[in-house]
């Protein structure tokens, strides 16, 4: 490995956005062929959507997962991540941040997100979403702030997550992200069930034909921004 250990959260503070979607999907094809990084999520969801899913799969008889899981309570992220850092074993670690049901006040935020140097934020076209997802992504950016005085780094990125062609609302995202000042990606996940919904955590499909299309491009833009 050449490089450092990139740490990476897909955030935001809305539930159902594809948080915990987009980090398994991003974070198993990577560590699959053809790209072949180590890669490490950390489950720092206390609901553990992401551990479930593995339990669920080891209890099915599969080994030999090559994307490393691993659980952590909200108290414990600083010191799993640092741990798994440490280890210059990773490419890439992504943290699955927990859900706040009140909203996250910087402070809160800022002790998840401590080693985090990239935050992609999902954004879903509709007004309430968008909404709260301003805020969000305002309270980031005084975090940003914070770690530049410190010297350290932390890039925001907006993504176009379930777009439907047809959405007239579809606009508004880019406006959005124009206006706060934030990177963007290009590559917009489109809504797509079939690819999306069902995400398990050993096979990263990559050549399925809707995982070409849909994820694939999406993937090849992270590994030359992130
Ligand atoms: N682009 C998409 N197309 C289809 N389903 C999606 C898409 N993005 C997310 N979903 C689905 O929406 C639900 C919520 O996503 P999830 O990743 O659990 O959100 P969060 O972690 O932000 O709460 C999941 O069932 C997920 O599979
Ligand atoms: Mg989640």
């Amino acid at each position: 490995m050449d490089k450092a250990t990139k740490i990476i959260s897909f955030a935001n503070m809305k539930g159902g956005v594809g948080k915990s979607m987009l980090t398994v999907k991003t974070a198993l094809l990577l560590a699959s062929e053809p790209y072949n990084y180590t890669v490490a999520v950390i489950d720092a969801d206390a609901q553990g959507t992401i551990v479930k899913r593995r339990k669920l799969e080891e209890s099915k008889g599969i080994k030999d997962f090559k994307l490393e899981i691993y659980q952590s309570s909200f108290d414990d992220v600083k010191q799993i991540t640092r741990e798994l850092y440490s280890s210059e074993k990773y490419d890439y670690i992504f943290i699955d941040i927990p859900r706040s049901t009140t909203g996250y006040d910087a402070e809160t935020l800022s002790k998840i997100l401590v080693f985090t140097e990239t935050v992609i934020v999902p954004l879903l076209a509709s007004e309430s979403e968008l909404t709260s997802s301003i805020e969000f992504i305002k309270i980031l950016k005084s975090l940003q702030e914070a770690k530049e005085k410190k010297g350290l780094v932390l890039n925001i990125f907006g993504l176009a997550n379930k777009k439907r062609a047809s959405l007239k609302m579809n606009d508004k995202v880019g406006q959005i992200i124009k206006g706060l000042k934030i990177d963007r990606f290009d590559t917009e996940i489109r809504e797509v069930p079939t690819v999306f919904n069902n995400f398990n955590t050993n096979d990263s499909e990559y050549n399925n034909e809707k995982v070409q299309t849909y994820l694939v491009p999406f993937i090849n833009e992270f590994v030359e921004k992130v």
